[in-house]
């Protein structure tokens, strides 16, 4: 194995960022930056103005306008996906045949049969791939999936939802640091936001069905109404988890109101009420679960919640000292693209349709 995918020193993740838009901006740039066991090595852009105020802000030990350039580099352990949905895919495809570990960000990809192969290429090196479903680092839902599956006994109800808010560049305004923009910055061939359902579907309804697959377990099947009237985007999602669970997920994008998400699960022993932030505001989920066993609810403070240091810190422990896998894996990332794919063909037929028998891209 190159010394690129050799981490067994004691020494921080050296990290490469493909991608220097928003999401880099305001949350992985200073994730790596603030992690206890990574570092920004390597930043890379296709677009010179970015890139190099990037690089001016950040001072990465380098940096790349080209991702080839970057993924020769054999100081680079790992690079974390920041691009548009259609690329992710790709990128991760040519990061496994560098010898880099990938946390690629959310959704895994857009195409079922390219998450697929790119499952087939990963399985054949030790290397690790993590889908960036940062909610799973919510210090607040990570304490409901413990309480699950420790003592809420048999769960057979589970509702989750997930609003956008038409206020929310107002408060994302208010916390991230000012986003540069640049008109050299390598976008897909197709607009990912010439149909917005999909767009919405994709950016959004891939946090919401990470969460229920999370905490409610693999799903089957699901049954999908969509409403687009007076402008907002509306999903109801009748969910079959594996387990025998009925579910119901909630998708607007977006409500005339305040950021609405959460979830509500029932169980044999107890259950599990949680409210989610904005997650710009970097809060934990306020969580409370109440359990038959003592008649008591337990609230956490879920104090730390930068999800994306956690996020990377999670990934990069992994990589350095074997542990297990805190994050979305491929398996899961791709149930997740399946999810979304058989929503789309619900609303299309009006049926039930199995996870497993969907195909094709979203
Ligand atoms: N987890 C979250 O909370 C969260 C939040 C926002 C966005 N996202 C996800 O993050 C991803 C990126 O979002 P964004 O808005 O920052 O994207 P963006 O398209 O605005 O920015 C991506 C940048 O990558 C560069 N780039 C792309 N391919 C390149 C290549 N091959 N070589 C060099 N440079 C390249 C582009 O020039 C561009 O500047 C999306 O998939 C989105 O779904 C996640």
């Amino acid at each position: 194995m190159p010394d690129s995918a050799s981490t067994s020193e004691n020494r921080p993740l050296r990290i490469g960022v493909l991608g220097c838009g928003p999401v880099a901006q305001a949350a992985h740039f200073e994730a790596c930056r603030k992690a206890e066991n990574a570092e920004l090595y390597a930043l890379c852009d296709a677009a010179d103005d970015l890139r190099e105020r990037m690089a001016a802000v950040h001072q990465p030990k380098a940096q790349y306008a080209s991702y080839n350039e970057m993924l020769a580099d054999p100081a680079v352990d790992a690079v974390i996906v920041a691009t548009a949905d259609a690329f992710h895919i790709p990128a991760a495809r040519k990061a496994i045949a560098a010898n880099k570990h990938v946390l690629v960000e959310k959704p895994l990809g857009t195409n079922l049969g390219a998450c697929i192969d790119l499952r087939d290429r990963l399985s054949e090196t030790g290397l690790t791939l993590q889908v960036g479903h940062m909610k799973r680092f919510d210090p607040g839902i990570a304490f409901a999936r413990r309480f699950i599956q420790e003592r809420l006994g048999e769960m057979f109800a589970f509702k989750a939802w997930y609003a956008d808010s038409t206020h929310r560049y107002d408060m994302t305004d208010a916390t991230q640091p000012v986003i540069k923009e640049s008109t050299q910055a390598k976008t897909p061939a197709e607009d990912p936001k010439a149909d917005l359902a999909t767009y919405y579907l994709r950016a959004h309804g891939s946090h919401l069905f990470d969460t229920a697959r999370f905490l409610g377990g693999p799903i089957e099947a699901v049954r999908a109404r969509h409403t687009e009237k007076a402008g907002p985007h509306c999903w109801f999602i009748e969910v079959a988890f594996a387990n025998g669970t009925l579910g119901h997920l909630d998708l607007t994008v977006a409500v005339r109101m305040d950021w609405d998400e959460g979830f509500r699960i029932y169980g044999e022993q107890g259950s599990v009420l949680g409210k989610t932030f904005n997650p710009w505001y970097f809060k934990a989920s306020e969580v409370e679960c109440f359990s038959e066993e003592d008649g008591e609810y337990h609230r956490p403070l879920g104090a730390d919640a930068h999800f994306y240091r956690r996020q990377v810190e999670g990934f990069a422990s992994t990589i350095l000292n074997g542990a297990s896998l805190q994050g979305t894996s491929i398996d899961e990332g791709i149930d997740v693209v399946r999810a979304m794919i058989a929503t789309a063909r619900s609303v299309d037929s009006g049926r039930w349709i199995d996870l497993d028998d969907v195909d094709g891209t979203l």
